[in-house]
């Protein structure tokens, strides 16, 4: 596997790659990875011929410093992952490279991102989403793939980078693939190792819920629905919601009854003593 430090080298190992006449598949990550990740690897390398992933801790996405800071780095042991899936080469900049300090008065380009960017995590991360499609879209068009892979398991993430890559006129396929969960059903996460043990034990209880409120939902309403999920994870433990959202799959607005939509999905955010997790749950499926 390839080690591309510079943007330069970048570009240059993705013109040849595509001047050869290779399939190219871009899988932008933060590292710390763990099995969800590996998903989208072995996903990308069993549909593309190259497969380019990236490692980098973008801190214009981080509205809290600390959360930055805290953020785990553990780049040989990402190589040796990356390269026993079979991806082609792996991108980690340092933070300089990517944003010069040179370049560091410029006022920022503020994406379009619509509607899909101002609720849930808009709400509750302002600016997050300004820097999710900084970075990718600089990644894409360094790149230039004809694919780039995301998980569900960032459900709000996906619709934004569609949204950006439509309105920036970038072609590129976007593709989504499901949450990867431990075998006690807790959402793989590179912030799950900073829960402590208590709180990972009682973690696992939030995809229960979820996955108990599918069954709910067949005789309740929305709004019951919403306050069961809502009640239960508030009784776990040291969780408390942050907030949790059933929306419209495609526009993430607030759904008004279980039949509004082809595709409905719970948004969750729980903070677990200080950690922050994210979750979602299909309540109906994408219609056939
Ligand atoms: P990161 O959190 O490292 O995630 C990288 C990719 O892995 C994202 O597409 C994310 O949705 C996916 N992923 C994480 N956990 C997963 C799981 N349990 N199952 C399936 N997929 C999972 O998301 C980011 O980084 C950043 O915002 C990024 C897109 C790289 C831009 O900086």
């Amino acid at each position: 596997m390839k080690i591309l430090r510079t943007r330069k080298e970048l570009t240059d190992f993705a013109a040849r790659c595509r001047a050869a006449g290779s399939s190219v598949a871009l899988v932008p990550t933060m590292g710390a990875l763990h099995a969800g990740h590996l998903s989208l690897m072995n996903r990308a390398v069993a549909d593309n011929d190259v497969v380019i992933a990236s490692v980098f801790v973008n801190p214009t996405q981080f509205n809290d410093k600390a959360d930055l800071e805290a953020y785990p780095r553990t780049e040989q042991a990402d190589f040796e992952l990356l390269d026993k899936a079979g991806v082609t080469a792996v991108f980690a900049p340092d933070a300089d490279e990517m944003y010069p300090p040179s370049e560091a008065g410029k006022p920022a380009h503020v994406f379009d991102l619509g509607e899909v960017a101002e609720v849930m995590e808009g709400m509750y991360r302002p600016g997050h989403f300004q820097g999710v499609a900084q970075i990718v879209s600089m990644l894409l068009r360094l790149v230039g793939p004809d694919r780039a892979y995301f998980g569900e398991k960032d459900f709000q993430q996906i619709a934004v980078i569609r949204r950006m890559t439509a309105t920036e006129g970038i072609n590129v396929e976007i593709i989504g693939c499901p949450i990867c969960r431990e075998a006690d059903g807790l959402a793989m996460s590179s912030r799950n190792v900073r829960l402590d043990a208590t709180q990972r034990a009682t973690a696992p209880g939030i995809y229960r819920v979820l996955s108990e409120s599918t069954e709910y939902s067949r005789t309740h309403t929305l709004d019951q629905t919403r306050a069961y999920v809502e009640n239960a994870v508030n009784a776990l433990p040291e969780c408390r919601v942050e907030y949790f959202s059933i929306v419209d799959a495609e526009t993430l607005r607030e759904a008004a009854d279980w039949e509004c939509a082809p595709r409905i999905v719970g948004c969750i955010t729980v903070y677990c003593g200080q950690v922050r997790l994210i979750d979602n749950i299909t309540y109906r499926p994408i219609a056939k």
